[in-house]
Protein backbone atom coordinates (compact mmCIF):
# COMPACT_ATOMS: atom_id res chain seq x y z
CA UNK A 1 0.00 0.00 0.00
CA UNK A 2 2.84 2.41 0.79
CA UNK A 3 4.15 2.38 -2.63
CA UNK A 4 0.54 2.79 -4.38
CA UNK A 5 0.13 5.66 -1.96
CA UNK A 6 3.22 7.30 -2.77
CA UNK A 7 2.29 6.74 -6.53
CA UNK A 8 -0.85 8.63 -5.94
CA UNK A 9 0.53 11.41 -3.50
CA UNK A 10 3.21 12.09 -6.53
CA UNK A 11 0.22 12.04 -9.40
CA UNK A 12 -1.40 14.90 -7.21
CA UNK A 13 1.77 17.04 -6.45
CA UNK A 14 1.99 16.30 -2.77
CA UNK A 15 5.47 15.84 -1.82
CA UNK A 16 6.39 12.67 0.44
CA UNK A 17 9.25 14.06 2.80
CA UNK A 18 9.50 10.27 4.93
CA UNK A 19 8.92 6.85 4.41
CA UNK A 20 8.90 4.66 7.66
CA UNK A 21 9.13 0.73 6.99
CA UNK A 22 9.74 -2.19 9.83
CA UNK A 23 13.48 -0.97 8.92
CA UNK A 24 14.18 2.53 9.86
CA UNK A 25 11.34 2.94 12.51
CA UNK A 26 14.10 5.39 14.23
CA UNK A 27 13.20 7.16 11.90
CA UNK A 28 9.81 8.19 12.60
CA UNK A 29 9.86 11.16 15.30
CA UNK A 30 12.61 12.93 12.30
CA UNK A 31 9.88 12.28 9.78
CA UNK A 32 6.80 13.51 11.81
CA UNK A 33 8.94 16.77 13.18
CA UNK A 34 9.06 17.65 8.79
CA UNK A 35 5.38 16.50 8.00
CA UNK A 36 2.09 17.92 7.46
CA UNK A 37 0.30 15.01 7.53
CA UNK A 38 1.16 11.04 8.04
CA UNK A 39 -0.34 8.22 6.42
CA UNK A 40 -0.43 4.71 8.73
CA UNK A 41 -0.88 1.71 6.40
CA UNK A 42 1.53 -1.11 8.62
CA UNK A 43 0.27 -4.05 11.11
CA UNK A 44 -2.59 -5.04 13.27
CA UNK A 45 0.45 -4.61 16.05
CA UNK A 46 2.15 -2.04 15.24
CA UNK A 47 -0.54 0.64 14.49
CA UNK A 48 -1.82 1.95 17.72
CA UNK A 49 2.00 2.75 18.95
CA UNK A 50 2.14 4.93 15.35
CA UNK A 51 -1.14 6.71 15.59
CA UNK A 52 0.22 7.62 19.50
CA UNK A 53 3.22 8.99 17.96
CA UNK A 54 1.25 11.19 15.36
CA UNK A 55 -1.10 12.19 17.77
CA UNK A 56 2.03 13.48 19.85
CA UNK A 57 3.79 14.77 17.50
CA UNK A 58 0.45 16.69 16.22
CA UNK A 59 0.92 15.23 12.78
CA UNK A 60 -3.11 14.57 11.59
CA UNK A 61 -3.37 10.94 10.51
CA UNK A 62 -4.68 8.72 8.14
CA UNK A 63 -4.67 5.10 9.44
CA UNK A 64 -6.09 1.85 6.88
CA UNK A 65 -3.98 -0.50 9.10
CA UNK A 66 -7.18 -2.89 9.69
CA UNK A 67 -7.15 -5.82 12.97
CA UNK A 68 -6.86 -3.13 16.00
CA UNK A 69 -9.94 -2.11 16.23
CA UNK A 70 -10.33 -3.61 19.89
CA UNK A 71 -7.73 -1.12 20.82
CA UNK A 72 -9.75 2.47 18.89
CA UNK A 73 -11.16 3.59 21.96
CA UNK A 74 -7.83 4.43 23.55
CA UNK A 75 -7.26 6.21 20.16
CA UNK A 76 -10.11 8.11 20.50
CA UNK A 77 -9.41 9.28 23.66
CA UNK A 78 -5.86 10.32 22.43
CA UNK A 79 -6.74 12.05 19.98
CA UNK A 80 -10.02 14.40 21.55
CA UNK A 81 -7.11 14.83 24.84
CA UNK A 82 -4.78 16.16 21.95
CA UNK A 83 -7.12 17.93 20.03
CA UNK A 84 -5.28 15.70 17.29
CA UNK A 85 -7.01 15.06 13.87
CA UNK A 86 -7.45 11.39 12.86
CA UNK A 87 -9.19 9.85 9.84
CA UNK A 88 -9.48 5.43 9.52
CA UNK A 89 -11.11 3.51 7.31
CA UNK A 90 -11.67 -0.20 7.17
CA UNK A 91 -11.35 0.28 3.41
CA UNK A 92 -10.58 3.55 1.59
CA UNK A 93 -11.76 2.42 -1.99
CA UNK A 94 -14.89 5.02 -2.79
CA UNK A 95 -16.37 2.47 -4.40
CA UNK A 96 -16.37 -0.15 -1.29
CA UNK A 97 -17.49 3.36 0.68
CA UNK A 98 -20.70 3.38 -2.11
CA UNK A 99 -20.89 -0.25 -1.05
CA UNK A 100 -21.18 0.18 2.42
CA UNK A 101 -23.73 2.83 2.10
CA UNK A 102 -25.88 0.61 -0.55
CA UNK A 103 -25.54 -2.14 2.51
CA UNK A 104 -26.72 -0.12 5.46
CA UNK A 105 -30.17 1.15 2.88
CA UNK A 106 -30.63 -2.32 2.36
CA UNK A 107 -30.22 -3.48 5.91
CA UNK A 108 -33.25 -1.09 6.61
CA UNK A 109 -35.56 -2.46 3.95
CA UNK A 110 -34.70 -6.16 4.97
CA UNK A 111 -35.50 -4.78 8.34
CA UNK A 112 -38.95 -5.68 7.49
CA UNK A 113 -38.31 -9.06 5.95
CA UNK A 114 -38.10 -11.48 8.60
CA UNK A 115 -37.71 -14.59 6.21
CA UNK A 116 -35.18 -13.87 4.80
CA UNK A 117 -31.09 -14.64 6.32
CA UNK A 118 -28.96 -12.36 5.92
CA UNK A 119 -25.00 -13.69 5.42
CA UNK A 120 -21.50 -11.86 4.75
CA UNK A 121 -18.85 -13.31 2.66
CA UNK A 122 -15.52 -12.01 1.89
CA UNK A 123 -12.42 -13.21 0.24
CA UNK A 124 -8.64 -11.93 0.02
CA UNK A 125 -5.68 -13.09 -0.82
CA UNK A 126 -3.49 -15.70 0.96
CA UNK A 127 -1.33 -12.95 2.55
CA UNK A 128 -3.73 -11.44 4.37
CA UNK A 129 -2.80 -11.81 8.48
CA UNK A 130 -6.52 -10.52 9.95
CA UNK A 131 -10.00 -12.16 9.46
CA UNK A 132 -12.68 -11.43 8.67
CA UNK A 133 -11.47 -8.56 6.53
CA UNK A 134 -11.89 -4.79 8.36
CA UNK A 135 -14.39 -4.15 5.46
CA UNK A 136 -16.38 -7.23 6.84
CA UNK A 137 -16.53 -6.38 10.08
CA UNK A 138 -17.49 -2.96 8.64
CA UNK A 139 -20.02 -4.39 6.88
CA UNK A 140 -21.54 -6.44 9.75
CA UNK A 141 -21.52 -3.65 12.38
CA UNK A 142 -23.88 -2.20 10.02
CA UNK A 143 -26.15 -5.09 9.53
CA UNK A 144 -26.26 -5.54 13.26
CA UNK A 145 -27.04 -1.64 14.47
CA UNK A 146 -29.87 -1.59 11.79
CA UNK A 147 -31.24 -4.82 11.32
CA UNK A 148 -33.68 -5.91 14.08
CA UNK A 149 -33.12 -9.99 13.27
CA UNK A 150 -29.45 -9.60 14.61
CA UNK A 151 -27.79 -9.04 18.02
CA UNK A 152 -24.15 -10.83 16.89
CA UNK A 153 -21.72 -12.47 14.64
CA UNK A 154 -19.92 -15.55 13.67
CA UNK A 155 -17.89 -17.93 11.60
CA UNK A 156 -20.02 -20.66 11.51
CA UNK A 157 -22.02 -21.31 8.13
CA UNK A 158 -25.24 -21.77 9.95
CA UNK A 159 -25.39 -20.39 13.47
CA UNK A 160 -28.02 -19.88 15.76
CA UNK A 161 -31.28 -18.08 15.52
CA UNK A 162 -30.11 -13.86 15.99
CA UNK A 163 -26.60 -14.51 14.87
CA UNK A 164 -25.25 -13.05 11.01
CA UNK A 165 -22.73 -15.49 9.55
CA UNK A 166 -19.17 -13.81 8.72
CA UNK A 167 -17.14 -15.90 6.23
CA UNK A 168 -13.68 -15.65 5.16
CA UNK A 169 -11.63 -17.07 2.56
CA UNK A 170 -8.25 -16.76 1.41
CA UNK A 171 -7.65 -17.31 -1.99
CA UNK A 172 -4.08 -16.71 -4.56
CA UNK A 173 -4.24 -12.60 -4.65
CA UNK A 174 -7.67 -11.57 -4.77
CA UNK A 175 -7.14 -8.14 -3.99
CA UNK A 176 -10.84 -8.18 -2.11
CA UNK A 177 -14.22 -9.35 -2.41
CA UNK A 178 -16.95 -8.82 -0.04
CA UNK A 179 -20.80 -9.74 -0.56
CA UNK A 180 -24.17 -9.69 1.19
CA UNK A 181 -26.79 -12.00 0.85
CA UNK A 182 -30.04 -12.21 1.98
CA UNK A 183 -31.91 -15.15 0.79
CA UNK A 184 -35.41 -17.10 1.90
CA UNK A 185 -37.18 -20.41 0.21
CA UNK A 186 -38.22 -18.09 -3.00
CA UNK A 187 -35.16 -15.75 -4.14
CA UNK A 188 -32.34 -13.63 -2.54
CA UNK A 189 -31.18 -10.76 -2.90
CA UNK A 190 -26.94 -10.03 -2.87
CA UNK A 191 -24.98 -7.02 -3.32
CA UNK A 192 -21.36 -7.56 -3.58
CA UNK A 193 -17.72 -5.82 -4.23
CA UNK A 194 -14.68 -6.50 -6.22
CA UNK A 195 -11.74 -5.05 -6.03
CA UNK A 196 -9.41 -4.96 -9.50
CA UNK A 197 -6.39 -3.34 -8.10
CA UNK A 198 -5.25 -1.76 -4.68
CA UNK A 199 -4.74 1.59 -6.62
CA UNK A 200 -8.55 2.28 -5.42
CA UNK A 201 -7.52 2.17 -2.05
CA UNK A 202 -4.62 4.45 -2.74
CA UNK A 203 -6.57 7.00 -4.20
CA UNK A 204 -9.30 6.91 -1.60
CA UNK A 205 -6.48 7.31 1.43
CA UNK A 206 -4.96 10.10 -0.90
CA UNK A 207 -8.17 11.97 -0.84
CA UNK A 208 -9.01 11.27 2.64
CA UNK A 209 -5.56 13.35 3.26
CA UNK A 210 -6.60 16.40 1.52
CA UNK A 211 -9.78 16.69 3.39
CA UNK A 212 -8.01 16.13 7.14
CA UNK A 213 -5.61 18.69 6.33
CA UNK A 214 -5.83 21.63 8.99
CA UNK A 215 -8.57 19.80 10.20
CA UNK A 216 -8.94 18.20 14.30
CA UNK A 217 -11.24 15.78 15.18
CA UNK A 218 -12.26 12.18 14.21
CA UNK A 219 -13.91 11.81 10.90
CA UNK A 220 -14.76 8.81 8.29
CA UNK A 221 -14.55 8.30 4.74
CA UNK A 222 -18.20 9.17 5.07
CA UNK A 223 -17.44 12.51 5.89
CA UNK A 224 -15.02 12.98 2.88
CA UNK A 225 -18.10 11.61 0.42
CA UNK A 226 -20.55 13.60 2.21
CA UNK A 227 -22.45 10.13 2.29
CA UNK A 228 -23.89 10.81 6.16
CA UNK A 229 -27.40 10.19 4.83
CA UNK A 230 -26.78 7.30 3.97
N1 LIG B 1 -8.00 0.43 4.71
C1 LIG B 1 -7.76 0.02 3.47
O1 LIG B 1 -8.33 0.50 2.48
C2 LIG B 1 -6.71 -1.04 3.27
C3 LIG B 1 -6.35 -1.48 1.98
C4 LIG B 1 -5.30 -2.41 1.86
C5 LIG B 1 -4.66 -2.89 3.00
N2 LIG B 1 -5.08 -2.46 4.22
C6 LIG B 1 -4.41 -2.85 5.46
O2 LIG B 1 -3.23 -2.07 5.52
C7 LIG B 1 -2.22 -2.80 6.22
C8 LIG B 1 -0.97 -2.88 5.36
O3 LIG B 1 -1.27 -3.61 4.19
P1 LIG B 1 -0.16 -3.86 3.08
O4 LIG B 1 -0.79 -4.74 2.09
O5 LIG B 1 0.46 -2.56 2.63
O6 LIG B 1 0.90 -4.70 3.92
P2 LIG B 1 2.45 -4.97 3.61
O7 LIG B 1 2.68 -5.06 2.14
O8 LIG B 1 2.82 -6.11 4.50
O9 LIG B 1 3.16 -3.65 4.10
C9 LIG B 1 3.23 -3.33 5.46
C10 LIG B 1 4.26 -2.24 5.64
O10 LIG B 1 4.33 -1.92 7.02
C11 LIG B 1 5.68 -1.98 7.43
N3 LIG B 1 5.74 -2.37 8.84
C12 LIG B 1 5.38 -3.56 9.38
N4 LIG B 1 5.59 -3.54 10.70
C13 LIG B 1 6.09 -2.30 10.99
C14 LIG B 1 6.49 -1.68 12.19
N5 LIG B 1 6.43 -2.31 13.37
N6 LIG B 1 6.95 -0.40 12.11
C15 LIG B 1 7.02 0.23 10.93
N7 LIG B 1 6.65 -0.32 9.77
C16 LIG B 1 6.18 -1.58 9.80
C17 LIG B 1 6.32 -3.01 6.53
O11 LIG B 1 7.71 -2.81 6.50
P3 LIG B 1 8.68 -4.04 6.10
O12 LIG B 1 8.30 -4.46 4.73
O13 LIG B 1 10.03 -3.42 6.21
O14 LIG B 1 8.41 -5.11 7.14
C18 LIG B 1 5.67 -2.66 5.19
O15 LIG B 1 6.29 -1.54 4.61
C19 LIG B 1 -2.87 -4.15 6.57
O16 LIG B 1 -3.42 -4.05 7.87
C20 LIG B 1 -3.99 -4.28 5.55
O17 LIG B 1 -5.04 -5.10 6.02
C21 LIG B 1 -6.08 -1.55 4.36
Amino acid sequence: MGRAIERVLTARHHEVCGRVSSNNRDQLPACLAEADMAIEFTRPDSAVEHLGACLRAGVPVVCGTTGWLDRYGEIQQLTDRLGGALLYSSNFSVGVQLFFALNRKLAQAMSAHGNYQAEVRETHHIHKRDAPSGTALQLTADILAIHPSYHKWSDETSPEAGTLPVISSREGEIVGFHAVRYHSITDEIEIRHNAHSREGFANGAVLACEYLLNKKGIYTMKDVLQLNDW
